[in-house]
């Protein structure tokens, strides 16, 4: 059974007190929480101190991004190995907001990807169309191009070893949230496209989560849905009373 994953996205947001505080409660509110599993995704100057602030729970921590190179002369970046170290079980890759500002590409994403298997980190590969892309009728073919891109060539051990999550680009940051049906929809062709490259028991076991304007009142229709199998929460994420109550969903 796919345990479902609720992650929180902080984006650029918090320093480093205000990361405590809100990591803090929600240990506090999650103690005794065992049906679902909960990430939280600092920025990378908070990740230390969440981290210690987590210790002895089960929350999970994650970094937002990672360079594919272990190290080297690349200023400004940080590394897989340098997020394990602090603690990170989790990264997020190929967010809409890299690929829009900060030039990630599918393949960039696919290096990055391997390179936080590679240093024993899971990664939440982000797919999602733009609302002129949806417009357009070519919201299958752009999310089938993003999925082979990055994923095509792995092994089925390493399909198994990642998530992803849909993030409908027009959902983020919009209130704007697709509707259960139309993330079922793009969900189960997600899964479709992984069966393609690997086969139905992998396929299976992939979590793909749903990103985009979740709050507590819309979660709940989402996860009833078969193939949405947790949430990647950004603004409601930002204040433990909100991301608690989307977990408790
Ligand atoms: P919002 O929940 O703020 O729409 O952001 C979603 C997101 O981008 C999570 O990665």
């Amino acid at each position: 059974m796919r345990r479902p994953l609720f992650a929180g996205n902080w984006k650029l947001n918090l320093l480093k007190a205000g990361a405590i505080d809100l990591v803090s409660a929600l240990r506090k509110g999650l103690e005794g929480e065992k049906r679902a599993e909960v990430l939280v995704c600092p920025t990378f100057t908070a990740i230390g101190a969440v981290a210690e602030a987590v210790k002895g729970s089960e929350i999970a921590v994650g970094g937002q991004d990672l360079y594919w190179q272990d190290s080297g002369a690349f200023t400004g970046e940080v590394s897989g190995p340098m997020l394990a170290d602090l603690g990170c079980r989790y990264v997020i890759v190929g967010h809409s907001e890299r690929r829009q500002f900060f030039g990630d590409t599918d393949e960039t994403v696919g290096k990055k990807l391997r390179a936080a298997q590679k240093s024993g980190l899971e990664p939440i590969v982000c797919v999602g169309e733009r609302l002129d892309e949806r417009e357009r009728g070519v919201m299958r073919e752009v999310v089938g191009r993003q999925v082979d891109g990055a994923l095509g060539g792995l092994t089925k051990d390493e399909l198994k070893r990642l998530t992803v999550a849909y993030e409908p680009v027009w959902a983020i940051g919009t209130g704007k949230v697709a509707s259960p049906e139309q993330a079922q929809e793009v969900h189960a062709f997600i899964r479709e496209r992984l069966r393609g490259l690997s086969d139905e028991t992998t396929a299976r076991e992939v979590r793909i989560l749903y990103g985009g304007s979740v709050n507590p009142e819309n979660v709940r229709g989402l996860m009833e849905k078969p193939d949405v199998n947790g949430a990647l929460v950004g603004g409601a994420s930002l204040k433990a009373e909100t991301f608690l109550k989307i977990v408790r969903s």
